[in-house]
């Protein structure tokens, strides 16, 4: 019998430790300093970014959740799929809503998560194999890197949801979309989930939450570092900071430093300097416009055959075609 369950593992730990080192080392000797976001994901970040999707605040979730409740078999028919690669899955829960539409059809084949945090990509690919009875090929990657080895059989549906998109700069938003086309069958769709611009209230406090799981989300970054690189990072002595960049259109989440203050990282022998009130530069989750989202596909070789928004506007799916 053939195992229903394979997990591929394309950052083994020593590449990941590389990674890390390089960025850790570019980052925090950068002006302003700034660390890449896909070290917030270790296994106690991903708990906390699952608490973030279900605060009062954060209505990106629920607002893509009702999107796919109302739209899951339209969206699964146009596209035709019988395999689901779902991109950054996480825990893969509003995915169950693409997964039951394709059940429903009779032609859920395989299901490829793929997610560069190992230990949330095995429970997720465990429960959806015991609930599904399905195949799952789960792959540990970075999107920047890793596109290349996803298993290309099945007439797939790409799905990116969360805007998870918008937490890339435009010009890594380029290249994520020119290299995913070149990976991508005629027959293969992409299904992406992007935040749309709103009134900056709404969106500050989805960022800056009341209870301050956000904040905690952010120094998880700290934390990371502390434990994988033997770095001195007091979390409490940094202050969250969420801010609205009108011009660029995107949210920004910084950490503040207190004090002036030098943190040691001991397995990089290195000393890191903070003047008072110094911000270190985290995340931005970019909000879009419909035409913005047709453009940047456009710009990557895609071109949008169906969309879809939350009866609020504030959410929108989109269905692609490579073009080429
Ligand atoms: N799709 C889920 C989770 C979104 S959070 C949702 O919509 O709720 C972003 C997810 O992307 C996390 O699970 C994180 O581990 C993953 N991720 C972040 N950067 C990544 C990268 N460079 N490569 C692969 N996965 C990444
Ligand atoms: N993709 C999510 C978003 O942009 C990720 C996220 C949610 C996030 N809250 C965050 C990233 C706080 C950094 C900080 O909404």
């Amino acid at each position: 019998m053939t195992p229903l369950l394979t997990v591929d593992v394309h950052v083994a730990p020593d590449a990941r430790r590389t990674a890390l080192e390089a960025d850790v080392r570019a980052g925090l000797t950068a002006q302003p300093k700034t660390l890449p976001p896909i070290w917030f994901y270790d296994e106690r970040g991903s708990q906390l970014f699952d608490e973030i999707t279900r605060l009062p605040e954060y209505y990106l979730t629920r607002a893509e959740r009702s999107i796919l409740d109302r739209h899951a078999r339209e969206i699964v028919d146009v596209s035709g799929a019988d395999t689901l690669v779902e991109l950054g899955s996480g825990t893969s829960e509003k995915t169950r809503l693409l997964l039951d539409a394709m059940a429903g059809r009779g032609r859920l084949r395989r299901f490829v998560p793929f997610d560069c945090s190992e230990e949330i990509l095995r429970v997720a690919a465990k429960d959806i194999t015991d609930a599904y009875g399905v195949e799952v090929g789960a792959v540990v990657g970075d999107f920047h890197r890793h596109l290349g080895e996803i298993p290309r059989h099945g007439r797939r549906l790409v799905a990116f949801l969360g805007s998870t998109i918008g937490n890339l700069t435009p010009v890594e938003r380029r290249r994520f979309f020119t290299d995913l086309d070149v990976t991508m069958g005629h027959d293969d769709r992409l299904l992406l989930g992007t935040d749309l611009v709103k009134d900056r209230s709404r969106l500050v406090a989805a960022y800056d939450d009341a209870a301050g799981v956000t904040a905690e989300f952010n120094r998880n970054v700290l934390r990371v570092l502390n434990a994988e690189l033997g770095a001195h990072f007091d979390p409490s002595a940094f202050d969250h900071v969420a801010r609205w960049d009108e011009a660029n259109r995107w949210m920004e989440m910084r950490l503040r430093s207190r004090h002036r203050q030098v943190v040691e990282i001991e397995q990089l022998a290195m000393h890191v300097a903070f003047e008072t009130g110094e911000e270190l530069h985290t995340e931005i989750s970019a909000k879009f416009t419909h035409g913005q989202v047709e453009q940047e596909l456009w710009d990557g070789g895609f071109v949008v055959e169906r969309t879809w928004t939350d009866p609020a506007g504030d959410f929108l799916l989109t269905l692609a075609r490579p073009y080429c």
